[in-house]
C-alpha cells in the first residue's frame, strides 16, 4: 500500500481529481491540556517544526495546548475517533484502556527520573505502547514530565496521620483512590483544566502534580503548602490514531518517526530542567510553606502504601512492578 501510494505522488503530472486530494498536506491534529511552554508543550512544538521540515510540507502538524480542543476524558475518545490523530496524555489516565500504565503512579516504586526512563525506553515499557492497538491506538513514544508532589490549602502535610479528612483532586481513579484511601483522605477525579478553580472554591483541598505544572497552572495562589515527596509521576505516552498512522505512506511515516524520536529528546531534557526552574521559582515566590519529606518521613509512607501494593500487583502485573522497582 506504502508503495503504491508513493507512486502516485510521483506520477502527480497528470493530474486527475484523485491526486490533487493526494498532493494535499496530510495534517495531524496533535491535542494537549498543559500549556505551550510545558516540556509537553515545547516538544509538541518542536515535533511540528521537524515533521513540516522533514516532510518538506507534506505533513502538517496543527498543536492545541490547554484543552483548547478537548479535555483530558474528550481526548481520548477523539483520538479513537480519528478527530484528533495525536495526544500525550499522562500514563494514568489511560487507566481504563490499559490498568497496567498506573504503574506510573504506584508510590515510591521508581528509585529517580533515570530509573523511569530506562524503564519506559526497557522492554516492559516498550511493550505497554503496543497494548493499545486492539483499540485502534498506537504509542509512539514515553515523553517524561517527572516526579509529583502534594499540596494542599489546609496544613503541612508531613506524615501519612496529616492527609485524614482531607480530599484530593485526582487525574483518574485506582491507584490514585487507593493511595489516599490508604492515607484517609478522600479523593475526585477532576480534569486538568478544570483543577485551579476546584482548589479556589474548596470542591478539593489539595492535588499533587509536578513543579512544573504546579507553577505553570499557578497552583500556588490558591494552596498553602506544597509537600516535596516525589511519591509518584507524571509521565505522558505519545499516542497516535492506529488507522491514521498505518495510512501515512511509509517514506513520509520514517520522517515523522524521525521527528518524534527527536522531539522525545526535547522533551526528556526540558522536563528535568523546567521542573528544576519551577522549583525554584516556587521557593522564591514565598507563597506557599514548603516541607520536604525525610527518609524517615518516607518510610513511614511506604508503609502506609502496603494495602495500594497489595491491591494492585495483580491489577498491574508483577512483570511490570518487579521491573519499575528493580530499574536503576
Ligand atoms: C494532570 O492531569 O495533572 C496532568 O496529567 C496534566 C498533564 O498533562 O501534565
Amino acid at each position: 500500500l506504502a508503495f503504491g501510494l508513493a507512486g502516485c505522488g510521483s506520477g502527480g503530472e497528470k493530474s486527475s481529481q484523485g491526486e490533487q486530494k493526494k498532493d494535499e498536506p496530510i495534517v495531524i491534529k496533535f491535542s494537549h491540556v498543559v500549556k505551550e511552554t510545558t516540556p509537553k508543550g515545547q516538544a509538541a512544538l518542536k515535533f511540528k517544526e521537524l515533521v513540516e521540515q522533514k516532510t518538506g510540507g507534506k505533513v502538517k502538524v496543527e498543536v492545541y495546548p490547554s484543552s483548547q480542543l478537548y479535555g483530558d476524558k474528550e481526548e481520548l475518545e477523539a483520538l479513537v475517533a480519528n478527530n484528533v490523530q495525536m495526544i500525550a496524555p499522562s500514563a494514568t489516565k489511560l487507566v481504563g484502556l490499559n490498568p497496567a500504565y498506573q504503574i506510573v503512579d504506584m508510590p515510591f516504586i521508581f528509585k529517580n527520573d533515570q530509573a523511569a526512563l530506562n524503564f519506559y525506553n526497557g522492554p516492559v515499557g516498550q511493550k505497554l505502547l503496543t497494548s493499545l492497538e486492539d483499540k485502534g491506538i498506537l504509542g509512539l513514544a514515553w515523553w517524561p514530565n517527572g516526579a509529583k508532589h502534594f499540596t494542599n490549602s489546609k496544613r503541612p502535610l508531613k506524615r501519612p496521620e496529616d492527609f485524614k479528612g482531607l480530599k484530593f483532586r485526582t487525574q483518574s481513579g485506582g491507584v490514585l483512590d487507593a493511595q489516599f484511601k490508604a492515607l484517609g483522605a478522600g479523593s475526585q477525579t477532576i480534569p486538568f483544566g478544570e483543577v485551579y478553580p476546584a482548589l479556589q472554591n474548596g470542591t478539593v483541598d489539595g492535588q499533587e502534580n509536578t513543579f512544573n505544572n504546579i507553577d505553570t497552572q499557578k497552583y500556588i495562589e490558591v494552596q498553602k503548602y506544597l509537600t516535596v515527596s516525589g511519591h509518584g509521576r507524571i509521565d505522558y505516552v505519545v499516542l497516535v490514531n492506529k488507522s491514521f498512522w498505518d495510512s501515512i505512506p511509509e517514506d513520509l511515516r520514517s520522517k515523522v518517526k524521525e521527528a518524534m524520536d527527536e522531539a522525545t529528546k526535547l522533551a526528556t531534557e526540558l522536563s528535568d530542567k523546567q521542573n528544576k526552574e519551577s522549583f525554584e521559582k516556587i521557593k522564591q515566590s514565598g507563597k506557599v510553606e514548603i516541607y520536604e519529606l525525610t527518609e524517615a518521613d518516607r518510610a513511614e509512607f511506604v508503609k502506609a502504601m502496603e494495602p495500594v501494593y497489595r491491591e494492585y500487583e495483580s491489577k498491574i502485573g508483577k512483570e511490570i512492578m518487579d521491573a519499575a522497582r528493580n530499574a536503576q
